[in-house]
């Protein structure tokens, strides 16, 4: 199965920090990307943001400056959804909601071609949920990439029950001609990396919660003995507690209140406090001072 076309459009909706980075990512393989977010000045703002990576990438001998010019051209901020209608494929990337994810869908399916393939980046929620009430369900894959965009290679290609196969080949495809690493999953609860990380969080949370070492340590004890890349905590304040509390919500659920899934208090306190993480500035730790502190 072939790659989408390089000179077709893609949308991106949602311009958080998985938005923008699927933006840069599909900018500089080649499509025009039009980036739409609810919130004004976001898709403008995260295209700028873009256009500084870029920048780095240059100074660091990892991109040419024609190459990131051209790139930088093709992200275009839309402040309407019926400015994707020339889109071959959206990918969104909004609030980990199925209501909302259902709303956006329906209204899309009302703008773009009858070709347009449309994805959703959910990190947890069914996909064969999000397609149901299509007029066209089998054009709905999941296409779950992870956190730095940019840096992971890995994407999740989920079929629900009534995706078509050539649609997930497709997105398979574009994928790896995004220079990614795809893998094909079926719509399970949280899927193949989300369920398999659920318990890294939760008993992470439980052991901090009895008090068992603060936060700084026990992420230390899992990077340098568990030999994990990132500690528990400092995973989840990268993530953002509101999008991790959402994702462990929708396997709990999925898994009828099996307890292994039970989400954390102390994470919803998080929630509750807009302490979200790196991006709210404040999580486990605090960031944007010279260091990052430990505050819970
Ligand atoms: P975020 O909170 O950084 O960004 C979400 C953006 O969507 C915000 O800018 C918001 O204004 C916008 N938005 C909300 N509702 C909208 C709507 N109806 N139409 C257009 N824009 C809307 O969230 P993040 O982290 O980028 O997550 C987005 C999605 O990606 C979620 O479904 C999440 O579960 C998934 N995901 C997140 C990962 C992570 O590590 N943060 C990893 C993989 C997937």
């Amino acid at each position: 199965m072939e790659a989408l076309a390089k000179d077709s459009v893609v949308a991106v909706i949602g311009s958080g920090a998985m938005g923008s980075g699927i933006a840069q990512v599909a900018a500089a393989s080649g499509h025009q990307v039009r980036l739409f977010d609810t919130r004004a000045g976001a898709a403008a703002n995260a295209i700028i943001e873009i256009g500084k990576v870029y920048a780095k990438l240059v100074e660091k001998g990892r991109m040419g400056a024609a190459e990131a010019d051209l790139a930088r051209e093709r992200l275009q901020p839309v402040n309407t959804l019926g400015e994707v209608k020339d889109a071959a494929l959206v990918v969104e990337a909004i609030v980990e909601n199925l209501e909302a994810k259902r709303k956006l869908f329906a209204d899309l399916e009302s703008i773009v071609d009858a070709r347009c393939i449309l994805a959703t980046n959910t990190s947890s929620i069914s996909v064969t949920a999000i397609a149901a009430q299509l007029r066209h369900p089998e054009r709905l894959v999941g296409m779950h990439f992870f956190n730095p965009v940019p840096l992971m290679a890995l994407v999740e290609v989920i079929s629900g029950l009534a995706t078509d196969k050539a649609v997930a080949d497709t997105v398979y495809a574009t994928a790896q001609a995004w220079g990614k690493d795809p893998v094909h999953a079926k719509s399970t609860p949280g899927f193949i990396v989300n369920r398999v990380a659920r318990p890294y969080y939760a008993e992470a949370l439980r052991l901090l919660q009895e008090g068992a070492a603060d936060a700084p340590t026990l992420d230390a004890v899992m990077r340098e003995c568990g030999g994990f890349r990132m500690g528990p905590f400092e995973l989840m304040d990268l993530i953002g507690h509101d999008v991790n509390f959402s994702v462990t919500q929708s396997v709990h659920a999925a898994y009828y209140g099996d307890q292994r899934f039970t989400p954390s208090v102390l994470q919803q306190e998080l929630v509750n406090a807009g302490f979200l993480g790196r991006k709210s500035g404040r999580g486990f730790y605090r960031y944007g001072d010279d260091a990052v502190k430990p505050v819970v």
